[in-house]
């Protein structure tokens, strides 16, 4: 069966297209899995960092875009979705930068949102993974994702407020639990972009006493490579310079594909 995993968190900045595309990267390249992206995030990011490219001798790019992008995905009915095979070798279906027709998503009613999700489980069915890139916010597009979700991951940057948000995301993906997907998986908080700063402390041991059976085993700190290795949509290993930050991002991939493949079990 598709596993299908959001990343997902209300906030922006927080590494969620970061695992996305670095996940989408892990399991297509080192796992063999055929792999679907769907970018749900009006910005655009994940699929200007994994589209093909017309690359200028400036050193500038141009992203090239075809096939259904993800507002169409939303109207009344779509017959023939056509993904974009991007070079990396995974399939996306793509999200052009700041589309209007994304964020006017967020004004439809609820019902149709959830039920043109629905639809897109035949085309789902062709992969092993389906990987869900979340806009920032807890709106209609959010819950859309989470509908259509095997399994949740929470990337996560400790902050004063993270606790905060942190509460308001896991509630918002409980009701969607209960009152529309009883078999949505929440594989857990990932701690993201860490420092050693005193802050960071205070907030980690906040999580760790509010929330102790959701945190990852593995934290990803703040490793100018990935930041890097995410901007060229690249996967991180392939730096020469980046083993350290390599390490630590793919114990957390591993991690989420090990948690992923426990609950078939159970
Ligand atoms: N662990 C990290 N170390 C350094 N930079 C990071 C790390 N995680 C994410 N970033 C960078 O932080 C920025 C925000 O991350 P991004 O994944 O785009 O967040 P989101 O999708 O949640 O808005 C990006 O420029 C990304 O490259
Ligand atoms: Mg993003």
């Amino acid at each position: 069966m598709t596993k299908v995993i959001s990343f997902a968190n209300q906030k922006g900045g927080v590494g969620k297209s970061t695992l996305c595309i670095q996940e989408a990267f892990f399991l297509s390249m080192k796992k063999n899995k055929k792999v679907l992206v769907l970018d749900m995030d009006g910005q655009g990011n994940t699929t200007s960092r994994l589209a093909p490219r017309n690359e200028s001798k400036d050193g500038s790019y141009e992203v090239i875009l075809s096939g259904t992008k993800t507002a169409e995905l939303f109207t009344s009915h779509k017959d023939n979705v056509e993904m974009m095979s991007c070079p990396c070798g995974v399939d996306l279906i793509h999200t052009p930068k700041n589309d209007p027709d994304l964020f006017e998503m967020e004004a439809m009613a609820l019902d149709q949102v959830i039920n043109s999700a629905r639809h897109l489980k035949s085309l789902f069915a062709k992969y092993d993974f389906v990987l869900i890139d979340c806009p920032p916010s807890l709106g209609r597009k959010l819950v859309a994702a989470l509908v259509m979700s095997t399994h949740v991951v929470c990337p996560v940057k400790l902050s004063g407020f993270a606790v905060d948000g942190v509460e308001g995301l896991l509630k918002t993906i409980i009701n969607v639990q209960q009152v529309y997907n009883p078999d949505l998986n929440i594989l857990g908080i990932v701690i993201n972009d860490m420092d050693r700063s005193m802050n960071h402390d205070k907030a980690l041991k906040v999580l760790q006493d509010t929330v102790p059976d959701f945190l990852f085993q593995n934290k990803i700190m703040h490793r100018s490579p990935i930041d890097i290795a995410t901007t060229d949509g690249i996967p991180v290993w392939t730096l020469r310079y980046g083993h350290v930050a390599a390490k630590e991002i793919e114990a957390v991939l591993e991690e989420i594909l090990e948690k992923v493949e426990s609950n078939d079990v159970k």
